[in-house]
């Protein structure tokens, strides 16, 4: 007790967890104020570092005991604002960056353990160096954590093949609000006993409990790989030439991505180095890569006849096959640079939407067409995970307008496009979350049956309402 009255939440803090896992320098703390993408910033009371889940588990109980929110926050790179703390002053931002260890990999199993710190591109090195694949694939695999990725559910380049985050998943270590800790780390294959408790933690972006390690799935390392860069005339084509590449491969398609002329373009402007690997002109291209195990699979033959028919056909207008890793790399920097592009073009708009396949092109022109009649102030950057139905459909601010001009329109264009993606039959956020800028979203479009039990869970896991307040569900 401070002479006067009882010491403040921080100072107990600092008092049971030390200087050591409590940081309160303003440096630290500002680099985790901000989203990635600028649309937040945050006052958090503190930094809390914790080295092992036993002092997750000790800052957990604390924080439970004094009522002090905790948001995790991995490598910062969501585009939902979910690891932002708000404005209060009196949120701990949790970073589990310390807790990097690789705890095992079991090739004859096709597992790992990893803790929650690890950055992905790491994880990804550990499996490669025991001669496994861990296909989780996305632009920020350099600095995105795989705590953030499992809590996230993210998605990324390979889900066509592989799966989500959570397909991925064998078991998790929790860290419960409570700070008990909850483990399924033996990477079983089949475990039918009763609720699966994991996978509620998995896209529930911290507001349930802590991953602190997860087992992961592994995969025989892929040997044989072709990548093209189409040009095609339409959605339509685009969907149609992924089925005929699944029939004419074997099924051997592991990433399908669309891109259209206008981001093309943003990542030619704005990132240097960057070359067109066609002529240009078209409305559409897909950067499309077929993988095998087999070293000795023919797939740049499979797919040079496949395209070859889809030329003929109308369905490619164009296309090159790249001729090397280094021409891969530089095909898959095109791809991964369209959110660097936009980002350094001015603001946007984002909408990440899923839709049944077969109702991906009739979405995309009513909206696109929604779009050019309503939204002066946009120019629609709509590119994706075509294979998986998922699109960005985002909206840059045209050039040459006030700062502020797309934002203003942001609620409008949010309501049209998402509705319209519900009369689609699809998903207002397909691979991204709901972290603090899709709450109102969730709450207008999931059922009060889903809200109901959404809330429920909430409850039973996190009764104080400490774990990452007001993300997801609002604040009770
Ligand atoms: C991507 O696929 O590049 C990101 O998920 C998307 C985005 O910028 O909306
Ligand atoms: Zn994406």
């Amino acid at each position: 007790m401070m002479p006067g009255g009882p010491a403040s939440p921080l100072a107990q803090l600092v008092a049971r967890c030390g200087t050591e896992v409590i940081v309160t320098d303003p440096t630290a703390l500002e680099a985790t104020a901000v989203d990635h993408r600028r649309l937040y910033r945050g006052k958090p009371l503190a930094l809390a570092l914790p080295r092992s889940t036993a002092e997750v588990s000790q800052l957990l109980a604390l924080c439970n005991a004094l009522r002090i929110g905790v948001v995790p926050q991995g490598g910062n790179t969501g585009y939902c604002g979910a690891a932002t703390p708000d404005d209060s002053g009196a949120q701990l931002v949790l970073s589990l960056r310390r807790m990097r260890a690789v705890r095992r990999v079991d090739a004859l199993n096709d597992s790992m353990v990893v803790e929650a710190g690890c950055v992905l591109a790491e994880v990804q090195q550990a499996a490669a160096t025991a001669g496994r694949f861990f296909p989780l694939s996305l632009g920020s695999e350099g600095s995105c954590q795989i705590g953030g990725n499992l809590s996230t559910n993210a998605g990324g380049v390979n889900v066509l093949r592989y799966g989500m985050t959570r397909e991925l998943a064998l078991g998790l270590e929790v860290v419960l609000a409570d700070g008990r800790v909850l483990s399924s780390l033996d990477a079983l294959r089949k475990d039918n006993t009763g609720y699966d408790l994991r996978n509620l933690f998995i896209g529930a972006e911290g507001t349930l409990g802590v991953i602190t390690a997860a087992a992961l799935r592994l995969f025989p390392m892929p040997r044989a790989v072709a990548t093209a860069f189409v040009a095609v005339p339409t959605v339509t084509a685009a969907v149609q030439l992924l089925a005929d590449l699944r029939a004419a491969s074997g099924d051997r398609v592991s990433s399908f991505e669309l891109v259209p002329q206008l981001a093309l373009d943003l990542v030619l402007q704005h990132i240097p180095g960057s070359r067109a690997p066609l002529g240009g002109g078209s409305p559409w291209y897909v950067l499309c890569e077929l993988t095998s195990a087999r070293a000795e699979d023919p797939l740049a033959a499979v797919l040079e006849s496949a395209l070859g028919t889809a030329l003929e056909a109308g369905l490619a207008t164009d296309a090159v096959l790249a001729q090397g890793e280094r021409e891969r790399r530089e095909f898959w920097q095109l791809r991964e640079n369209i959110p660097e592009g936009q980002r350094r073009d001015g603001a946007s708009l984002k909408h990440d939407v899923s839709l049944p396949i077969d109702r991906l092109a009739a979405f995309t022109e009513r909206a696109s067409a929604w779009v050019a009649a309503e939204v002066p102030e946009a120019r629609l950057v709509a590119y994706g995970h075509v294979g998986d139905g998922n699109l960005h459909f985002n909206l840059n601010q045209a050039p040459g307008l006030p700062a502020g001009a797309l934002a203003a329109r942001e609620t409008a264009v949010k309501r049209a496009v998402h509705d319209l993606v519900r009369e689609h039959g699809g998903s207002f956020s397909a691979e991204h979350g709901i972290g603090r800028l899709k709450v109102e979203e969730l709450q207008r479009y999931a059922s009060p049956v889903e809200l109901d039990l959404m809330r429920a869970i909430k409850r039973a896991f996190d009764p104080n309402g400490i774990m990452n307040p007001g993300k997801v569900l609002p604040r009770a």
